[in-house]
C-alpha cells in the first residue's frame, strides 16, 4: 500500500510502533515531554545534518521517520524498550555505530543524513495519513 491511515488513539505516550510502508520500516514515536525537550535543546547544536525539531515533527508529540539507517540501510535499534537507544537516546544502528537523537537526527557515526521523513499529514487529531 502506498498510503497508510493510522489511528493514533490508544498509542500511549512513550510508545514506538513500527509499520511497513512501501516495503520499508516506518517508525511512529509518541514522544514524551522529555524526548521533545531533549530534541529541542539540541536544535542549536553542531549537527551533522542541521534541522530543527519543529521541522522534523509536524506535531511535537509525534515523530514519524523511515526506519532505515542513512548509511547503508540497516534498521536502527530502539523501537523496543530492550534495545539500545544510542548516546542521544533516539536510535542506534548496530551495523557501523550510527547514533540518532530523539528527533531522528544523525549525531555520531558514519550515517550522512538524518532519518528520512515520509510524507504524512494529520487528517484529524487522531488519524495520521502516511504517503
Ligand atoms: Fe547504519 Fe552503517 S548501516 S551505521
Amino acid at each position: 500500500l502506498s498510503t497508510i491511515d493510522l489511528d493514533l488513539e490508544g498509542i500511549e505516550v512513550g510508545t514506538r510502533i513500527t509499520l511497513t510502508w512501501r516495503g520499508k520500516p516506518l517508525f511512529v514515536d509518541h514522544r514524551t515531554q522529555e524526548q521533545i525537550a531533549l530534541a529541542r535543546a539540541d536544535d542549536g547544536a553542531d549537527l551533522i545534518d542541521p534541522a530543527l525539531d519543529s521541522e522534523r515533527a509536524q506535531r511535537p508529540e509525534w515523530l514519524v521517520v523511515i526506519g532505515v539507517c542513512t548509511h547503508l540501510g540497516c534498521v536502527p535499534l530502539g523501537q523496543n524498550s530492550s534495545e539500545p537507544l544510542g548516546d542521544w537516546k533516539g536510535w542506534f544502528c548496530p551495523c557501523h555505530g550510527s547514533h540518532y537523537d530523539t528527533a531522528g537526527r544523525i549525531r555520531k557515526g558514519p550515517a550522512p543524513r538524518n532519518l528520512d521523513l515520509p510524507p504524512y499529514e494529520f487528517v484529524t487529531n487522531s488519524w495520521l495519513r502516511i504517503g
